[in-house]
């Protein structure tokens, strides 16, 4: 059982606060993936979680105990960085062993663990080369393995896949998530990538200025982001936004070039609020281009193209309403020439609202499976 539990959890560095009050809860057996812009402060709570940094205030759990006073060799959590951090006078198998050692493992222990740690991650013909003579996978490959034969409680990850290239960087995310699955230890990554945090966690946590902004599934949280940090933050491309103000006694949503009905969610949330600014967010598959067919009900508005960035699969244009940007997929088979006028249906049913001053998500969404 090692859950990793932060409570109030703080970080200053003299007078700047880098984390506040972050409370977080990983269970057992968890891939948790911490995300956020870069100097977000995921680095300093990993560091904090590993007892690389000390904490100001606030505690951290791991397991049934709290290790805020414990050192971090007695912590049993193995962490992975972003530079590998391997000793570049050691072979592979010497630096596999090396923590090991360290711990007086007996040495037919070491033997089987890194025998069996080699075999997990492909790297038994590695085994007396030099990390000069690797490359970047195979370093990083390396770098896991170190942490695997440790068998600790927990892995805590810093970006370990940023030095690689982008194909290479797929790659590994499937294997360290197969690795997860398989070994079923509690895990903490850290990254700004969001489509690492999507694809990898089986959730969440999105921080931001040192602030948890949101934790949930990847699917919850993109369906139903908490904010506009966290709508802006997590979808490619990014989900458009659109400023409006309540109109009609709260029964129509004014943009600059065309009104949105309120959606019966909404309506409590709104009603008497006339002239209040809400930002309407729609995701680009939820702005439908004429001809294919859009989910549930649609209000149609007329967008004047001005990009078409062809993908392959899908195109993505870039086109106007009015003063409104907005950027939705066309099929590759469809012209979406510049300059010409394209009829886009909005899925009323998938659109998010919020409030523009507070910047919170407004209203409550039908459960799940509900009709609307
Ligand atoms: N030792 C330190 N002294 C003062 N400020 C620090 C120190 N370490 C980090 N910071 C600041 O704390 C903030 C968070 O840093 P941190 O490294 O945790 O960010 P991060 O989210 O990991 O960013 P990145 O994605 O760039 O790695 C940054 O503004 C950084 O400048
Ligand atoms: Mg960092």
């Amino acid at each position: 059982m090692a859950a990793v539990v932060l409570r109030e959890l703080t970080k200053r560095f003299g007078k700047t606060s880098v984390i506040e009050g972050l409370d977080l809860e990983v269970r057992d057996k968890e891939f948790m993936v911490l995300v956020g812009p870069s100097g977000c402060g995921k680095s300093t709570a990993l560091r904090m979680v590993a007892g690389l940094e000390e904490i100001t205030g606030g505690t951290i759990s791991i397991g049934d105990r709290v290790v805020n006073e414990v050192p971090p060799k007695d912590r049993d959590v193995a962490m992975v960085f972003q530079s590998y951090a391997l000793y570049p006078h050691m072979t592979v198998r010497e630096n596999l062993e090396f923590g090991l050692k360290i711990r007086k493992t007996p040495p037919a222990e070491i033997d089987r663990l890194v025998t069996e740690a080699a075999q997990i991650l492909g790297i038994q013909e590695l085994l007396l080369r030099k990390p000069k003579e690797l490359s970047g996978g195979q370093r990083q490959r390396v770098a896991l393995g170190r942490a695997i034969v440790r068998k600790p409680s927990v892995f805590l990850f810093d970006e370990p896949l940023s030095n690689l290239d982008a194909k290479l960087r797929v790659q590994m995310r499937a294997e360290i998530k197969k690795l997860q699955a398989r070994l079923q230890v509690t895990s903490i990554y850290v990254t700004h990538d969001q489509v690492e945090a999507m694809t990898m966690g089986h959730r969440i946590a999105v921080l931001h200025a040192g602030t948890l902004q949101q934790v949930g599934t990847p699917l919850e949280v993109y369906e139903r982001p908490a904010n506009l940090f966290v709508a802006a933050f997590i979808g490619t491309p990014p989900m458009n936004f659109v400023e409006a103000r309540v109109a009609g006694a709260g029964e129509t949503l004014q943009a600059g070039s065309f009104a949105l009905p309120v959606p019966a969610r909404l309506r409590a949330a709104l009603r008497g609020r006339d002239g209040a600014r809400v930002v309407v967010g729609i995701r680009p598959e939820n702005a439908v281009p004429a001809g294919r067919a859009p989910r549930g009900p649609c209000h149609r508005i007329d967008t004047t193209v001005e990009i078409a960035e062809p993908l392959g699969d899908e195109v993505v244009v870039h086109a106007r309403a009015g003063e409104d940007a907005l950027v939705f997929k066309q099929d590759p088979h469809r012209p979406a020439a510049i300059g010409s006028t394209l009829a886009v249906d909005l899925e009323l049913d998938a659109l998010h609202f919020f409030d523009a001053e507070t910047q919170r998500r407004l209203g409550e969404d039908p459960p799940s499976g509900a009709s609307p």
